[in-house]
């Protein structure tokens, strides 16, 4: 296929344009959506994440008076750099970042707001120096060193982002804003799947007026989903494509080539014919809103070529009877969500507006017609924060707030 010169600069400035994004050499403009207004609401309202209704002050973290030793492993990756900015943006307080890595990046320079840091070759003794370590790496490593890093009274509080620990018994799996108070007396939390967060950003409050009953989940995921190597690989398989180069990108990292596709599979497929980022979104639902392990709920995941914030059509059925007034009234009030629902001015979520956002956009709100008792929405996240960075930076501050998270020493 071939693309006319003017048709193939516009692509290429729509991908350069979101890249200077996705690459983490955020534009002024973008910058200045994080401290838009928006963003500053949910700062204010995320200070007590449980608030539904509350829009202003409560109780907030005084960041001030525990300052703590903070460790991140993986930083140089995609969900790490961004800990890194929500770190910053949100002045947790960091008495000492300390960067771990493999041997690729280990002794390179990271500069942050808390000073230049050097990237140490990972290990768990010097993980365990930290209060609080954030773990950016795949589930493998997890596995391996999150509980040893965090063993015995002399361990670190580990907020793990991969799937390893997200179903074990006894370990907590946390979006702030609906099951904080799990993290109360624990060392190891797991961080959600990302579309599980986004998606519940938007059922959660949902559930709460009127009983979720069964829910149905069609997702559009960005190519970032897959890491810093998923995103490399659609930028230069788009580029090659537009340059004439090649007539198909190449694919490594996907299952087939991303750039002018859609592909209807992301993780394993499973036994049931779901795929394992179906079934995440399944177990995950389950035990956030501790619903029942028998608990309806069925997704299909697939993978588009946009760069970045995935993508969700979702039909909810409840117990009770819908209200869309009432509907449209939680979801302004929800912590960390934003409705963006104004079909006369063309305003519904996109990925290229909620990019770095850390509020969840939720819109095109409807009475589904199929079903009785059912909303039908989209919700657009970005799942490197609220997905991933943003929530465990929350986890962390809940659990500042409710002291399973301390200093060791005085500093
Ligand atoms: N991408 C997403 O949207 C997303 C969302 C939610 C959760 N997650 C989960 O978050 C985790 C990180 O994902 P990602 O997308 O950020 O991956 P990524 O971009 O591929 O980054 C992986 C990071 O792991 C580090 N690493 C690898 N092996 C290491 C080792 N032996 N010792 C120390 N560091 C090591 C790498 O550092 P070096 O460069 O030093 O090797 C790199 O910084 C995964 O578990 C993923 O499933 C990802």
């Amino acid at each position: 296929m071939r693309f006319s010169t003017a048709a193939a600069a516009a692509i290429v400035a729509i991908a350069s344009s979101v890249s200077s994004v996705n690459g983490f050499t955020v534009s002024s403009s973008s910058l200045s959506s994080f401290t838009s207004s928006s963003a500053n609401n949910f700062v204010r309202r995320a200070a007590n994440p449980r608030a539904y209704t509350q829009t202003s002050s409560s109780s907030s973290l005084n960041m001030s008076a525990t300052p703590l030793n903070v460790g991140i492993v993986g930083a140089t990756g995609a969900v790490g750099k961004e800990i890194v900015g929500v770190l910053e943006k949100r002045s947790f307080p960091v008495a000492n970042l300390r960067i771990f890595g493999s041997e690729r990046s280990a002794g390179k320079n990271v500069e942050t707001k808390f000073g230049s840091v050097t990237v140490e070759l990972f290990s768990e003794d010097a993980a365990r120096e930290c209060d609080v370590v954030f773990l950016a790496v795949d589930g493998d490593f997890s596995l391996a060193h999150a509980e040893n890093i965090c063993a015995g009274n002399d361990g670190a509080v580990v907020i793990d982002n991969s799937s390893a620990f997200r179903y074990k018994e006894g370990i907590p799996l946390v979006v702030p804003e609906i099951n904080a108070e799990a993290t109360k007396g624990k060392k190891l939390i797991a961080n959600p799947n990302c579309t599980t967060a986004i998606g519940l950003m938007a059922v959660w409050p949902l559930h709460k007026l009127f009983g979720l009953k069964k829910m149905v989940m069609s997702t559009y995921q960005a190519a970032s989903g897959a890491g810093q190597p998923g995103m490399d690989e659609l930028m230069e398989g788009t580029r090659s494509v537009l340059s004439g180069e090649r007539a198909v990108a190449e694919n490594k990292i996907f299952a087939h080539p991303l750039p002018f596709n859609v592909i209807p599979h992301i993780d394993k497929f499973q036994d049931n014919g779901y795929t394992k980022e179906e079934m995440k979104v399944t177990w995950e639902t389950r035990k956030i809103c501790g619903l029942p392990d028998d608990f309806p709920v069925s997704c299909t995941a697939v993978r588009i070529p946009t760069s970045r914030a995935h993508s969700e059509s979702i039909v909810a059925l409840f117990d009770k009877p819908v209200d869309i007034a009432a509907a449209r009234k939680a979801l302004e009030e929800a912590p960390g969500v934003k409705l963006v629902d104004d079909i006369d001015n063309l305003k519904y979520p996109m990925p290229l507006t909620a990019t770095g956002q850390y509020d969840v956009e939720v819109g095109r709100l409807r009475k589904n017609i199929a079903f009785d008792n059912a909303l039908e929405f989209f919700v657009v996240g970005d799942q490197l924060l609220r997905g991933a960075a943003l929530n465990a930076v929350v986890v962390a501050e809940a659990m500042v707030e409710n002291g399973a998270l301390q200093a060791k020493v005085a500093v």
